[in-house]
């Protein structure tokens, strides 16, 4: 296998986690390089499933290494408690490393977090409350706290110094929250630093180097259209969920990257707020819903739902950087008559016709999305593990649905299963 970046090509959830549990056996070493536990990632294998969030989805396997890289965010609780469950689940973490440049999570970020969406009225992100944007938001300013902080006294006490005046000051009179003590947070550290420590891979450059020339599996969070910079802006995460992110975040650098698997939904979802040109508010969104199952792995809230988008899918395997796509729950399908795919929006003010992505979200709301419509296979794909005996009208789909995104399709998955996936030869 080519050193692959698995990245989600629109708002999330698209099976990222099914897909990378899927090449992790090819796998020597797997990288998550952002994001933190605001993602929700569901592997299915063997009759069981597995829940991860900040931990790659690779750690099935014996012989991986599992890396949470620099560009990470980390909540101390949050990733205690994801231990647990999976270890009540019979995993093993003998392979876990976690990057010392890696950011932490502080009780303060996820107060604000809550805050901000409490008091944001319709500028409401609907985020998943996990103090993903104040981490970042600390990181960027150049005020947050590294794992590395939790193992030197010096760096610890000097950084707290600096930061925690300022923070205090913030907490108090901006967000009317208590401050926090010099003594309570480096309690806090003392006990992070014991929960990460068997994890902490203080030789990472050396490891980095040692899996130069074997393979590398890079697992994306989140999704393009989520992406900070090129995402709908400014309902999106605070990191760069795209392919270019997990050369910043992984240690390694762009030219390690040889493959990105954009993983698509034959529909498209998203949680929370923000625009969705395709969104369905009616009995075909909710019959998606229901068959998909689509309720967030992390928050537990319904997916919103609707007709899959090429507009946003073109405009991700340009600005993810996808050479090749793996296309999912296409067995959602299975008993529709008719299939929409959108090919272009039109702007009800004045009839433009757009066939790429308008990047100002503002002017969403007047856009309609013009559709073409495919028949529907109305049989089950799930026990198909090969293209030849898919359906025609199964085949047409597919290729209605490459011929309009621009890249080429390799994987289908048919179910939630490992096995329920489906390799496509490249000619057809
Ligand atoms: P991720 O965040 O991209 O890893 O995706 P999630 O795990 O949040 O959500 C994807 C959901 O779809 C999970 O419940 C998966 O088990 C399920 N799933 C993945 N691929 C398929 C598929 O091809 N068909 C069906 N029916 N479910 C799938
Ligand atoms: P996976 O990796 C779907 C969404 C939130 C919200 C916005 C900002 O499972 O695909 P945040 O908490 O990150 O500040 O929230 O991003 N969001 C996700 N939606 N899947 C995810 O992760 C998401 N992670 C964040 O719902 O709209
Ligand atoms: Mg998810």
């Amino acid at each position: 296998m080519k050193n692959t970046v698995v990245i989600g090509a629109q708002w999330g959830d698209e099976g990222k986690a099914k897909i990378t549990d899927l090449l992790a056996e090819q796998a020597d070493l797997i990288i998550r390089y952002q994001g933190g536990c605001n993602a929700g990632h569901t592997v299915c294998t063997n009759g069981k499933t597995y829940k991860f969030h900040l931990i790659p989805s690779g750690i099935l396997y014996d012989k991986t290494v599992c890396f949470i890289g620099a560009g990470t965010v980390i909540h101390p609780e949050s990733f205690e408690r994801e231990l647990n469950e999976l270890k009540a689940e019979g995993v093993d973490f003998k392979n876990l490393k976690i990057s010392p440049l890696a950011s932490i999570t502080m009780p303060y970020h996820i107060e604000i977090d809550g805050y901000s969406e409490a008091h944001a009225g319709k500028g409401k992100i609907g985020t998943t409350k996990r103090g993903i944007g104040p981490t970042y938001t600390d990181k960027m300013g150049r005020c947050g706290f590294k794992i590395q902080d939790l193992y030197s006294f010096e760096a610890l006490n000097e950084k707290l110094d600096l930061i925690l005046p300022l923070k205090n000051k913030m907490l108090k009179h901006v967000y009317g929250l208590e401050g926090y003590s010099k003594e309570c947070i480096i309690s806090l550290c003392e006990t992070y630093a014991k929960l990460f420590k068997p994890y902490v891979c203080f030789d990472w450059q050396d490891m980095l180097n040692r899996y130069k020339d074997r393979t590398i599996l890079f697992e994306g969070a989140q999704g393009v259209m989520l992406d900070v910079d090129y995402g709908t802006y400014p309902f999106v995460t605070s990191s760069n969920p795209i392919g270019g992110g997990a050369a910043v975040g992984s240690g390694y650098g762009p030219a390690m990257i040889q493959e990105v698997i954009g993983v698509s939904k034959a529909y498209v979802t998203r949680v929370g707020e923000g625009p969705f040109v395709t969104e369905l508010n009616d009995e075909t969104g909710e019959k998606i819903q229901r068959i998909g199952r689509e309720f967030g792995v992390t928050t537990g809230r319904p997916r919103r739902c609707g007709w899959f988008d090429s507009v946003i899918m073109k405009y991700a395997v340009l600005v993810g950087g996808i050479t090749k796509v793996a296309l999912t729950k296409i067995d959602v399908f299975d008993t529709f008559d008719e299939i929409k795919i959108c090919t272009a929006y039109k702007d009800c003010r004045n009839d433009r016709v757009y066939t790429t992505y308008p990047t100002d979200v503002f002017i969403h709301k007047y856009l309609e999305p013009i559709y073409e419509t495919m028949p529907g296979w109305k049989t089950s794909l799930s026990d198909i593990r090969n293209y030849e005996d898919l359906p025609d009208n199964a085949k047409k789909y597919i290729a209605k649905v490459e011929d309009l995104i621009g890249a080429p399709i390799g994987i289908i998955s048919v179910g939630p299963d490992r096995e329920q996936t489906i390799f496509l030869p490249e000619k057809r």
